[in-house]
């Protein structure tokens, strides 16, 4: 098995402040992390759950990927981060599975961390990043 944590649930969301305010008022949330990711034209906000984290994003330009999707299919869930030891070898184990990798190397992802998203199609209708701390 090389899944080690569900790293984090992305949740889209139009009013991150709105959206913070909600975990706040209904889980008694607090913000562990927040970061503006400029090469996926995110603002995202990270609220630790165990040694998980929700993650809520917004678009902060129309041409990103978070702010199509909410444009097509409003707020809810965008993806799953599943953290691996090995981001390159994950990739590979997925495609070896049949699954189509959006970035086909690893690359830099939020908190330092390293990732690939992988397509929907092909991975049960299920965008999904791989997160390797
Ligand atoms: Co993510």
């Amino acid at each position: 098995m090389i899944l080690t944590e569900i790293d984090h649930v992305a949740i889209a969301v139009h009013d991150l402040e709105q959206a913070i305010f909600f975990y706040e008022s209904a889980f008694g949330a607090s913000v562990l992390h927040r970061e503006v990711v400029e090469h996926d034209g995110v603002e995202e906000a990270l609220i630790r759950v165990a040694d998980s984290y929700v993650q809520l994003t917004t678009g902060t330009r129309e041409d990103s990927p978070i702010s199509k999707f909410l444009a097509k299919r409003g707020e809810g869930v965008h993806h799953i981060g599943y953290r691996v030891d090995d981001c390159a070898a994950a990739i590979e184990s997925m495609v070896a599975a049949g699954a189509t990798p959006i970035d086909a190397e690893p690359r830099p992802g939020s908190r330092g961390t390293t990732v690939a998203f992988i397509h929907p199609k092909g991975a049960l209708g299920t965008l999904i990043e791989l997160v390797q701390e």
